[in-house]
């Protein structure tokens, strides 16, 4: 019997030691002054710093503009009232910014009071369902703006025939004014094309990914008036993969172009390729597949048009017609792949998923 709780109150012990280092659930320990006196392994990675570097640090000086302040937890101190958030962005003094549920309480340790912070990371659920949703918005607002598109593209060529007869029937002077309708007829024809986007089928062929990007990279290299710095990263280990070369490299150029035009000469773009795995693409789960991924550090882009960035017309760019992107979007969807963008001033990353060969059903 006493054995027994021997027994019990040691493997107590042993689990109340080892636990905390293996959950998945950050967990922060202030003192009574609002400094850090530990984090758990899951809490370093959270916050991207040892506790080596956070030890004493006060908790306002990682993170701020959030409802955790001191005030509420020096009241959590005399009251002991423990408190949870749900839905909470933690911003960072380094721009970076996650989205968590938080329980703060009250404990003693070594008969001081102290606060224990839990952090539950919920970014990538509420990640998963918003990209859902995306992509449903995008699906309507491109269907509504080649229909649109369609509609237009017909009358203008009755347009651009009946000017063209009138022509013949002019003379020199009056023939200024049908040569103006023409040109005009033909600007917005073009227009109208790019809105209903590629309207081939893609050519797909079993080929190196790289051939592709190093084509961009040395397209780029040889036409960089800005003098923008280009770095490439390749994983040579990717196996050949079945994709439209001429599509691909479109869908990259145009997003190197982006990067360029909102870009000066101090700036830096960087094309890395990398074999990823278990990532998900249209809500299913992707055991293997190429990641090329598009960097630079520029001015990041306008926080007003990032949650429609991929929609058609939508620029941030006074000249910009807003379709470079959503041609990308549609050319990756034909290859059952999925463009995403995470940016911020100072890093801007568009990354494309083209699942490897056995993935494709
Ligand atoms: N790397 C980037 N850095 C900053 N802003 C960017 C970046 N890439 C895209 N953008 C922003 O996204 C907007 C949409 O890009 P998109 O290619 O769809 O259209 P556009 O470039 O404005 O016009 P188009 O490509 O049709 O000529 C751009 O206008 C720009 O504001
Ligand atoms: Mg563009």
């Amino acid at each position: 019997m006493s054995n027994n709780v021997v027994n019990l109150k040691e493997i107590k012990k042993h689990y109340q030691q080892a636990l905390p280092n293996q959950m998945v659930t950050a967990v922060v320990v202030l003192d009574d002054e609002l400094n850090i006196c530990y984090v758990n392994p899951a809490a370093e990675a959270l916050l991207v710093k040892s506790l080596s570097k956070l030890y004493r640090l006060p908790i306002e000086q990682v993170f701020y503009n959030t409802p955790i302040n001191n005030a509420r937890l020096r009241q959590l101190l005399t009251t002991g009232q423990e408190f949870s958030d749900s839905d909470v962005t933690i911003e960072f003094f380094d721009q970076r910014k996650i989205t968590v549920e938080i329980t703060a309480s009250s404990v003693t340790f070594d008969q001081y009071p102290h606060i224990l912070l839990e952090f539950k990371q919920i970014d990538h659920q509420k990640h998963i369902s918003a990209e859902a949703f995306q992509q449903q918005q995008w699906e309507s607002a491109r269907d509504l703006i080649r229909g649109l598109a369609h509609e237009i593209k017909n009358p203008l060529g009755g347009l651009r025939g009946a000017a063209q007869l009138l022509d013949l029937e002019l003379n020199v002077e009056q023939k200024e004014y049908t040569a103006m309708i023409i040109e005009q007829a033909d600007r917005l024809t073009n227009l109208v094309d790019r809105l209903l986007g590629p309207n081939q089928l893609p050519v797909m062929k079993l080929q190196n990914i790289h051939i592709v990007i190093e084509k961009v990279f040395q397209l780029t290299k040889f036409d960089n008036p800005k003098n923008i710095t280009l770095a490439r990263d390749y994983d040579p280990s990717i196996p050949e993969l079945t994709f439209d070369q001429d599509k691909i490299q479109q869908t990259v150029i145009n997003i190197v172009h982006n990067a360029i035009q909102a870009l000066d000469g101090a700036s830096k773009i960087t094309l890395r390729t990398r074999a990823a795995s278990n990532k998900t693409i249209n809500g299913k789960r992707i055991k293997l597949c190429a990641e090329i991924s598009i960097i630079d550090n520029g001015p990041g882009i306008p926080e007003h048009i990032q949650s429609t960035l991929f929609y058609p017309m939508v620029s941030g760019r006074a000249s910009g017609t807003g379709l470079g992107l959503s041609i990308c979007q549609t050319i990756i969807h034909q290859h059952h792949g999925k463009l995403s963008c995470i940016s911020r001033p100072g890093h801007t990353e568009f990354t494309i998923l083209i699942p490897f060969d056995s993935e494709i059903k």
